[in-house]
């Protein structure tokens, strides 16, 4: 079995969860872990595609929003393209393949909008067979680190994937 994982992160907090997810996916398949910018724009060949990015502006994140978080921080790394841009890009399959999306988001104020959410739009859009619910993880403030216990609901999040209902044919 093939996973590609596709992540967006400012301040590390999603490839963080990114990361958990692919450590707790290494030993049942062959995971490719990448950011937007190295992302393969053809993911024909693999059998689950897994997508995470932080939520902006109630939605996934913009060139616009990242040069806000810029302003806020210089330290933060922005990417020359986010899920977004990537999503964009992306060729559509003319097989299902199953894909599944993450954001993180700010633990409070709890906002409306999910970049998981309209990721897995997009995905659908493109063809993808995007059965299993996106999920949030939170993180305290915009900069994190993530709340505790967020990085286990990510490990058996991923397990999940692979043995729950919506699970890839293996
Ligand atoms: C410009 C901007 C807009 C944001 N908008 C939202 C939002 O609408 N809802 C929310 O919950 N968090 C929002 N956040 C917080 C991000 O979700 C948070 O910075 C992100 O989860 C951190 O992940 P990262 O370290 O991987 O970048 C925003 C952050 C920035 C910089």
């Amino acid at each position: 079995m093939r996973i590609l994982i596709v992540y967006e992160s400012l301040w590390g907090n999603t490839k963080k969860v990114a990361e958990t997810v692919s450590q707790a996916l290494e030993s049942t398949a062959t995971v490719n872990f990448v950011d937007t910018d190295s992302a393969p724009n053809v993911v024909e060949g693999y059998d689950l595609v897994i997508v995470g990015g932080p939520t902006h502006a109630f939605s996934m994140s913009r060139k616009s929003t990242r040069d806000a978080a810029k302003q806020q921080d210089a330290a933060v790394h922005v990417p020359q393209r986010g899920i977004r841009e990537w999503l964009d890009d992306l060729t559509p399959v003319e097989t299902p393949i199953p894909a599944a999306t993450f954001d993180t988001r700010v633990d409070s104020p709890r906002m409306p909008g999910s970049a998981a959410k309209a990721a897995r739009h997009e995905l659908r859009s493109r063809g993808f067979d995007v059965d299993s619910k996106p999920v949030t993880f939170r993180v305290v403030g915009y900069q994190g680190p993530l709340v505790d216990g967020e990085l286990e609901r990510a490990a058996t999040w991923a397990r999940n994937l692979l043995n729950g209902p919506a699970a890839p044919p293996l």
